[in-house]
């Protein structure tokens, strides 16, 4: 059995935080070294960390591993803001689709590791094609748009999937890889309670970046987008953030401590088991995993009504300390079975951390990486009296869970969280999509989606 931290490669390892202190030789030897062409894969650069090299810049210049079996970002310290990006893919043939992927993984890569990249064009499009990518002369700039300059890569990850639509589309094998659709790539079922908006559900192409900088995060999708104009169209964005866990688990907008069992930051001892594919997938996905995205409103206006005893009914866990309810420590086992002196269970029936926990769903576990999301608010009208008229905030959870096998982790947990969860008073799913997230790009030079496309 491995520990999470043995179980993420040594090249990949969660909180292996580089550069923590770098001094400014430190900054500049690696500027000479990328000028001299130490990073691979086509992608020109110069070192954005050497403008950041002051004192105050250690935070910053944190770099994350991007090269390693298993890709960054999955159980990588939380970053505090993510951009989640999704495309259908256009391209005509695996040509295309190979080079595509060949030049997303060296330029995040560079981006990673903090290097300004030219960002490399794809293809530049003919006048026929021409895209609003393209510039009015027939020629698309290669410079970096530069808003991450001075930025540094602030613990930067980028992570990638492939959606069910990569393997094959309203019937079309378009790139002949229809038989390579891993079994556990479900079709997520629709689940009671479902509002699910289809323009920003689903996906063939996706991407996680994640860092402690709002824009470096931005920065990373829109480059990465920017290569890809006649072979990947945007179809989703989604923007969120987890505050600073310097002070222990984040709270999600409920107020409560989200994170504090099978999440990242707590993850489950044996990785092998419960994240990464095995023996037991396609070889081409050994070392990945399965990600499940749902974004869900929540009903802060109604759970703000609620006295916080109520909402620790709800939820199954102390307000202030995480804890379970009826314990002091956030990280106190869940007693289950547990009562108070007049036999009524400690966490109620149908709590959410009792529906959900591994103790009652034969075992079945997902690790969790939650960012909170808010955009902004929307009117709300009644049809009916009193006629009430506001605005309501247009907030909740980002959440992601990666997993094994959806098969047997998210679709089973949350077929039951879905009917009786006390939560669901409160919440709304309104966008989803599943990812088979490949191995890692082992060395620069590899490619992510090798091992299907070119094994
Ligand atoms: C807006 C939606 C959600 C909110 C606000 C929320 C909040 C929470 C909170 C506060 C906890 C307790 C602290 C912790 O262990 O992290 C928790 C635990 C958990 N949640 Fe959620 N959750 C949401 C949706 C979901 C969904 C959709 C699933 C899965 C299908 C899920 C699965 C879990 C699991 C597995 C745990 C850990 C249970 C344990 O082992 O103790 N949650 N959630």
């Amino acid at each position: 059995m491995t520990s999470p931290k043995q179980g993420q490669g040594t090249s990949q390892g969660q909180g292996m935080s580089q550069g923590r202190g770098m001094s400014r030789r430190g900054v500049l030897r690696r500027g000479l070294l990328v000028g001299a062409g130490a990073v691979g894969g086509g992608v020109a650069g110069g070192a954005i960390g050497a403008d950041v090299a002051d004192a105050g810049s250690a935070t910053r210049e944190r770099t994350e591993p991007f090269w390693g079996t298993h890709q960054g970002g999955i159980v990588t310290d939380t970053q505090q803001h993510t951009v989640l990006a999704a495309f259908d893919l256009t391209a005509t043939n695996r040509v295309e689709l190979v080079a595509l992927l060949g030049a997303w993984t060296s330029l995040a890569g560079a981006l990673t590791q903090g290097q300004a990249p030219t960002v490399p064009i794809y293809a530049p499009p003919t006048a026929a094609q021409r895209s609003a990518y393209a510039d009015a002369t027939d020629a698309s700039s290669a410079a970096d748009s530069g808003e991450a300059t001075g930025l540094g890569p602030a613990r930067l990850t980028i992570t990638v999937g492939f959606g069910a639509g990569l393997f094959s589309t309203g019937g079309t094998d378009r790139y002949g890889l229809a038989a390579q659709r891993p079994a556990a790539l479900v079709d997520l079922p629709r689940f009671p309670g479902d509002e699910l908006v289809a323009d920003e559900s689903g996906g063939d192409l996706f991407l996680q970046a994640c860092a402690d900088d709002p824009q470096v995060a931005f920065h990373a999708v829109r480059a990465i987008a920017r290569i890809a104009p006649d072979v990947a169209t945007l179809r989703w964005t989604q923007v969120g953030y987890s505050p600073s866990n310097t002070g222990g688990t984040p709270r999600n907008l409920m107020g409560f401590k989200d994170g504090t069992m099978n999440s990242n930051a707590h993850p489950p001892a044996d990785l092998d088991a419960t994240m990464w594919v095995g023996a037991e997938g396609p070889e081409w996905m050994r070392g990945g995993s399965y990600l499940v995205y749902r974004r869900i409103r929540i009903a802060l206006e109604h759970w703000d009504r609620l006295v916080p005893s109520q909402q620790e009914q709800v939820i199954g866990r102390h307000k202030d300390s995480g804890a379970p309810l009826g314990r002091h420590d956030e990280f106190a086992a869940l007693e289950l079975s547990a009562t108070d002196p007049h036999g009524t269970l400690l966490i109620p029936a149908e709590a959410h951390v009792r529906l959900a926990a591994p103790e009652s769903n034969q075992g079945a576990v997902i690790v969790r990486r939650a960012f909170s999301y808010n955009s902004g608010t929307t009117p709300f009208t009644e049809r009916w009296p009193p006629w009430r008229q506001a605005l309501e905030y247009n907030a909740g959870l980002l959440f992601l869970a990666y997993q094994k096998d959806p098969r047997t982790a998210f679709v089973p947990i949350f077929s039951r969280l879905a009917i009786t969860d006390a939560l669901n008073q409160f919440t709304t799913h309104t966008a989803s999509a599943i990812f088979a997230v490949p191995p890692g790009a082992t060395a620069p030079g590899d490619w992510i989606g090798r091992t299907l496309l070119a094994p």
